[in-house]
């Protein structure tokens, strides 16, 4: 596996490959992986002949009371984790050659609408981190695909409508989210839940799969379960940022002729906000 900081070899490493006629696959990360990440990788190999992963713990994306510095950074053990699965490429580029003219000044790609709902309402300019960081590792990576969990599934909304809107030339793909054996969604975040809380914190699947069961078992009355399942998340320890149950397609209310749901849930447990969602079908 080749490691490239530099925007340059990279670039040079690209070029050879299409004029080998392979088909690009890549994973942008900001490291710590763990299963889930690996699994991108996996699902990248399977379509592409060759696969770049980029490790860049972004600051763009972070909010002011979030502590960028505090984010995990394990960059041997990922390097090693990527090596054993066949990856062609770690890229990991440096803040001070990404955002060159200083984060005040840099260009910025905004998806209107959809970046300002539900976690980009409790993340105010997240998302414009998110798409900002993504549309320049296109840029420099130049892939055909590109892969990211549904764990994040707005993140994955949010990318979708980034290449649609600006017609770039790649494919996107989402990979299901992976699952500890208890059902507690995988996430870097994890790391930080002490060991009681990681007792407690698959109850937040457990309480979106009841929500989805009620759902399709027929109830309606979306706003009277989710106060009902936030109050048993608050019993349970966690302090519920949302709760939300919307139309898998544009992540708005659902009308009645919408029978792709998804049920998207933030929650606090102690520090740590997790996040999952999980798809709800009427058909
Ligand atoms: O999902 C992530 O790890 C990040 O948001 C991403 C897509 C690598 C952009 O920094």
């Amino acid at each position: 596996m080749q490691r490239i900081s530099d925007i340059l070899p990279l670039r040079e490493q690209r070029r050879k490959w299409q004029i080998d006629g392979k088909v690009i696959g890549f994973v942008p990360t900001m490291g710590n992986l763990h299963q889930g990440h690996l699994q991108l990788v996996k699902e990248a190999k399977k379509v592409c002949d060759v696969v770049v992963v980029s490790i860049f713990v972004n600051p763009m994306q972070f909010g002011p009371s979030e502590d960028l510095d505090a984010y995990p950074r394990t960059l041997e053990q990922d390097s090693q984790y990527l090596e054993e699965l066949g990856v062609d490429c770690l890229f990991t580029p440096r803040a001070k050659d990404i955002y060159a003219r200083g984060l005040e000044q840099q260009t910025f790609v905004e998806v209107p609408g959809i970046s300002y709902m539900i976690c980009g309402a409790s993340r105010p300019g997240h998302f414009r981190g998110v798409a900002t960081i993504v549309c320049k590792l296109f840029n420099m990576v130049q892939p055909n695909h590109a892969f990211f969990g549904e764990k994040d599934f707005q993140q994955l909304q949010v990318i979708k409508a980034m290449v649609q809107d600006l017609s770039m030339n790649l494919k996107i793909h989402g990979v299901p989210t992976v699952r500890e054996a208890d059902g507690l969604a995988m996430s870097s975040r994890n790391g930080y839940l002490t060991e009681s809380e990681r007792k407690v914190a698959p109850i937040l699947y457990q309480s979106m799969l009841k929500l989805s069961e009620q759902i399709v078992a027929g109830r309606r009355d979306f706003r009277k379960l989710i106060n009902e399942h936030s109050l048993t998340l608050y019993n349970s320890g966690f302090k519920t940022d949302y709760i939300e149950i919307r139309s898998a397609d544009t992540l708005l209310q659902p009308g009645h002729e919408d029978t792709e749901l998804v049920i998207l849930a933030a929650a606090f447990l102690g520090k740590t906000r997790l996040i999952d969602n999980i798809p709800v079908s009427l058909e």
